[in-house]
């Protein structure tokens, strides 16, 4: 299904995984509104107005989501919206605590909104996102694989449930084009501990400095799975991690991050 002459909206589009959201969307032809906060600032604006397609088919908009009512403009006359945007704060003592704790509520406040205004709505819950950047700035959840082959001594006891972005982006794609879809949609490609990812990193840049010390001596967590069957129903097809890692680190290095 293409998306000629649709229009749908994008908020928080300069961000990672909603800049390839964008490109994708692009690449189908739809027709797409994306909020910014600051559509002034260039390093969050030039890789989108880049794309194939935006010229004619990319409409920038500032909003924010402090700003009661600033994404009127945004979602108006759209036949969907993909809502990205978080804020994402850095100075509480525990911010992982309080980043979980955000976006529960956030989601259960999205649930009650469209259930009393009977908005159609699906929501897509990723593991950790890595894979090639389009936004020129480090985002956080690539940092992990950057500090494993930036000269680090030892890799971190944590097992990561990985996704490549390019899945996440055609997730919430599929997600709008089926009517079928419903309900939550947990996209995770491989469990992987970090000791692991750096054999797997060896393998594929031996020249690199890839640690071989594991941080601490504490047991390893346990790998468990996360059902793949109702994002593969979608037709999602979840990228091997080895090709995630590959293109994540050249990626990483085109953009001279290390
Ligand atoms: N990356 C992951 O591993 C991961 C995993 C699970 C879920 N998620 C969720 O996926 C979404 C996108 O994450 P991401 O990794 O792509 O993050 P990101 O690169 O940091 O992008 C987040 C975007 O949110 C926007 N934003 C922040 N505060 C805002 C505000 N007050 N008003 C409007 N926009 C605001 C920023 O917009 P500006 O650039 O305009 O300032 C930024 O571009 C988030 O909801 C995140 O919680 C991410």
């Amino acid at each position: 299904m293409s998306g000629a002459e649709k229009v749908v909206s994008v908020t928080g589009a300069s961000g990672y995984i909603a800049s390839w959201v964008v490109k994708l969307l692009l690449q189908r032809g739809y027709t797409v509104k994306a909020s910014v906060r600051d559509p002034n600032d260039k390093k969050k604006t030039e890789h989108l107005l880049a794309l194939d397609g935006a010229k004619e088919r990319l409409q920038l908009f500032k909003a924010d989501l402090l700003e009661e009512g600033s994404f009127n403009s945004v979602v108006e006359g759209s036949e969907g919206v993909f809502h990205t945007a978080s804020p994402f704060y850095h100075d509480v003592s525990d911010p992982q605590l309080w980043y979980m704790i955000s976006k529960t509520l956030a989601e259960d406040a999205a649930w009650k909104f469209t259930k009393e205004n009977r908005i159609d709505m699906v929501a897509i819950n990723p593991g950790l996102v890595i894979g090639p950047l389009l936004q020129p700035t480090l985002n956080t959840s690539v940092e992990p694989v950057l500090k494993l082959i930036n000269g680090a001594e030892t890799f971190p006891n944590i097992t990561y449930r990985w996704v490549d972005v390019r899945d996440v982006a055609n997730a919430h794609i599929l997600a709008f084009e089926n009517a079928s879809a419903s309900g939550r949609y947990c996209l995770v490609g491989r469990i992987a501990h970090c000791s692991e990812v750096v054999k797997l990193l060896r393998g594929l840049f031996p020249a690199l400095k890839i640690p071989e010390k594991c941080a601490d001596d504490k047991p390893f967590t346990p790998i468990y799975q996360v059902s793949k069957e109702r994002a593969q129903a979608l037709g999602v097809k979840f990228t091997p991690l080895e090709v995630t890692l590959k293109d994540t680190v050249e990626s990483l290095k085109e953009k001279n991050f290390f």
